[in-house]
């Protein structure tokens, strides 16, 4: 299941991020350029070249926020993060076709290998700004059309067959990147999402307790016996 996360960007942070992004001499090229060649058939859509100062500063802006979501770290247990690429959908460069991510990619900026277990998107234009363009996400659980707040972001499986619906009207802006989990099941990865929920609003609801802390004690063997950092 895709998870919400809202305003990971805080309002000041989305401003920079989307003056660097609508700046005239902002470095778009071609998306197909860095695509494999199963996605390349099904990608029309700009990147920004990952090389300029404009995308240094963005992925700064945007692992920042990334690094202290609490309910992000929660969902994915990051162990690695791919460096965070910006997007551009709208006129004739803009849409994304059905496909799947490849299974591990090298990031340039930190020249590491990367598996991708989980995806995220961070919306950047709000929904008012563009028609179309829904991240369209299918897993097991069947098929979800997502567009979000300006700031905010999902979480989906990097395994899902996923894709952008054509913007037939203004532009989308967004980040993605991917995260290599310190869990690498999906399954596990979520019973751990759902446990430490629970306990968050089980201590909210009550304070702490005696069965809350045994709990709390399950949830880190558990994640203790799985986690590979
Ligand atoms: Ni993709």
């Amino acid at each position: 299941m895709p998870i919400h996360l809202k305003q990971l960007l805080t309002p000041d942070e989305l401003a920079q991020a989307r003056a660097l992004l609508q700046a005239g001499d902002a470095p778009w090229i071609d998306g197909r350029r860095s695509a494999g060649e199963q996605a390349l058939r099904q990608k029309n859509n700009l990147q920004l070249a990952q090389d300029s100062p404009a995308a240094t500063a963005l992925r700064a802006l945007v692992l920042a926020a990334v690094q202290r979501d609490a309910l992000l770290f929660s969902a994915a247990l990051p162990k690695k993060i791919f460096n965070p690429l910006f997007n551009r959908y709208g006129d004739q460069a803009n849409h994304y076709g059905a496909h799947v991510d490849g299974a591990v990619l090298h990031s340039r900026a930190t020249q590491q290998w990367v598996r991708t277990d989980v995806s995220c998107t961070v919306f950047l234009s709000a929904p008012d700004e563009y028609d179309g363009g829904e991240l369209v996400v299918q897993d097991t659980w069947g098929e979800q059309a997502i567009k979000l707040p300006a700031g905010d972001a999902v979480l989906y499986p990097g395994t899902s067959v996923h894709e952008v619906r054509p913007v037939t009207r203004g532009t989308r802006l967004a980040s993605f990147f991917w995260i290599e989990s310190m869990v690498r099941g999906s399954e596990q990865r979520r019973l751990l999402f759902d446990m430490d929920m629970a306990l968050l609003a089980l201590r909210q609801r009550h304070g702490e307790s005696e069965e809350a802390t045994r709990l709390a004690g399950t949830y880190h063997n558990l994640l203790r016996l799985w986690a590979d950092t």
